[in-house]
């Protein structure tokens, strides 16, 4: 019996990609461990978008040595962002790594398997990513990720991932509405499309008439779509949100600075106006949506003007909740190489600032939900926490209900009505209604 373990870090591309390659290796008769250090391969699946992301990796890989000391025979694969960025250079800054492979070449987990080769290296381009289908080991059996389309075009100035993921390369529609049918089939309620501009999808079809079609999947309650750019959220598009049933009402819609200067030094491709201009039509075709976002505080040349600009915004916009980061130089990138970089105790009172401001407003938007009634999915059970239950609304709210002395039987996938009881800054507690 062989054994694997796959560690995850990053975002929601690496979840999905790492339950492609576990349904890799399940298929050639492998078994997943629950434990690194019993596993017989071990895959990590890295991310670079930040260096504290970047360090987590090397500080787990680095507790990795002993076990590889007195285990020979375990074998340790790289994949992910740091891996494409790094290729061979991780065996020389980790010499017990055998394989590594790019997010482009997550199916070279067979050959690595197959092969007697050590020290593959699968970092090429690979412009059929969207072509090949892969199946998924999904986990969770009620909500499911589905790539729509893959890498970025977009050269955010500060940002790793058009060099680790590649140009933005789109799935043909009837693959994804063949794979969402076959979710429909095994049970799934929600759908999550993602991309890494989910709204730049470029198949055979519009991304509004995909969402259309997605819509009426038989079986499929809710449909949610990551992470949107502000450049491509089209009127269509919202008027498209507004009349899907079963698309949610919740946009992620990364801002990243609210002074247009830092904006366009970033290479964002709008103004704050036209982002204003976009939210306001989103509140007024859809008044419940929810809005979220993500902030860098202290881009290269940001001044106190520009940090009150971005708190500016997140007042007047009022985001239902955000990311925020402080600004961390990514070496290849434009923004690496500005002058001006600004000093780290800076950026970090300026990240302290905006969560500060944001938590209000998160706060007080929770609020507002008192004594509502909300309609929320019911999740997989979170094994820390036997006894509760959470689910979130079509507005992407953590919901968590207790299931003390319910006499009806509770389960994941089901939509339940709960009235909420109490709001926190960052999740809200309901009680269900019989
Ligand atoms: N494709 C998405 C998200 C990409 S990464 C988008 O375009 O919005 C997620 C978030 O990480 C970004 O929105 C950005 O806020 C943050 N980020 C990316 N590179 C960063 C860097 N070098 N330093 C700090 N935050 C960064
Ligand atoms: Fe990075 Fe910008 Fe592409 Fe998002 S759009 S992945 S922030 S380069
Ligand atoms: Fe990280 Fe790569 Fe995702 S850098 S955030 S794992 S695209």
């Amino acid at each position: 019996m062989t054994t694997y373990y796959i560690s995850t870090f990053g975002c929601q591309m690496n979840v999905h990609d790492s339950e492609k390659m576990s349904s890799i290796l399940k298929d050639e008769g492998y078994i997943e461990s629950d434990s690194l250090q019993e596993a017989d391969l071990v895959i990590f699946n890295t991310c670079s978008i930040r260096q504290k992301a970047e360090q987590k990796f090397y500080s787990e890989l680095g507790r990795i040595k002993e076990l590889k000391k007195r285990k020979p025979g375990l074998t340790i694969a790289v994949a992910g962002c740091i891996a494409q960025q790094e290729g061979k250079n991780i065996f020389k800054r980790v010499p017990y790594v055998n394989h590594v492979l790019g997010p482009q070449n997550i199916h070279m987990v067979r050959d690595i398997l197959k092969s007697n080769i050590n020290r593959i290296i699968a970092i090429d381009d690979n412009p059929l990513i969207a072509d090949t289908d892969l199946p998924a080991e999904r986990k969770d059996e009620v909500r499911a990720w589905i790539n729509i389309m893959y890498g970025c075009n977009n050269f955010c100035s500060y940002c790793i991932v058009p060099y680790t993921r590649g140009r933005e390369r789109s799935r043909p529609s009837i693959a994804i509405l063949n794979e969402i049918k076959r979710l429909a089939e095994k049970g799934y309620i929600e759908v999550t499309l993602l991309g890494q501009n989910v709204n730049s999808y470029a198949g055979d079809i519009s991304f509004p008439e995909l969402l259309k079609a997605v819509d009426k999947i038989e079986g499929i309650s809710r449909v949610r779509f990551v992470t949107s750019h502000p450049k491509d959220l089209s009127d269509d598009l919202i008027v498209t949100i507004r009349d899907c049933e079963k698309v949610c009402e919740h946009i992620h819609l990364p801002l990243q600075s609210g002074s247009t200067r830092i904006l366009s030094l970033m290479n964002r491709k709008y103004e704050l106006d036209d982002y204003l201009r976009k939210v306001d039509k989103l509140r007024k075709e859809l008044p419940g949506i929810a809005i979220t976002s993500d902030i860098i505080a202290g881009f290269p040349n940001e001044t106190v003007e520009d940090h009150r600009m971005t708190l500016k915004a997140l007042h007047n916009i009022e985001f239902d909740g955000i990311f925020a980061f402080h600004y961390s130089v990514r070496v290849g990138t434009k923004a690496a190489a500005m002058g001006g970089q600004v000093e780290d105790s800076i950026k970090l009172s300026r990240l302290n600032e905006i969560l500060e401001v944001q938590d209000e407003i998160s706060e007080k938007k929770n609020n507002v939900l008192l004594n509502s009634v909300q309609e929320i999915l019911l999740e997989m059970p979170n094994e820390k926490y036997p006894e509760k239950m959470s689910g979130r609304t079509k507005t992407n709210k953590v919901v968590s209900v207790s299931i003390n002395g319910k006499n009806r039987p509770l389960n994941p996938g089901d939509l339940i009505n709960v009235s909420i009881i109490k709001a926190n800054r960052h999740s809200l507690e309901g009680m269900i209604i019989a």
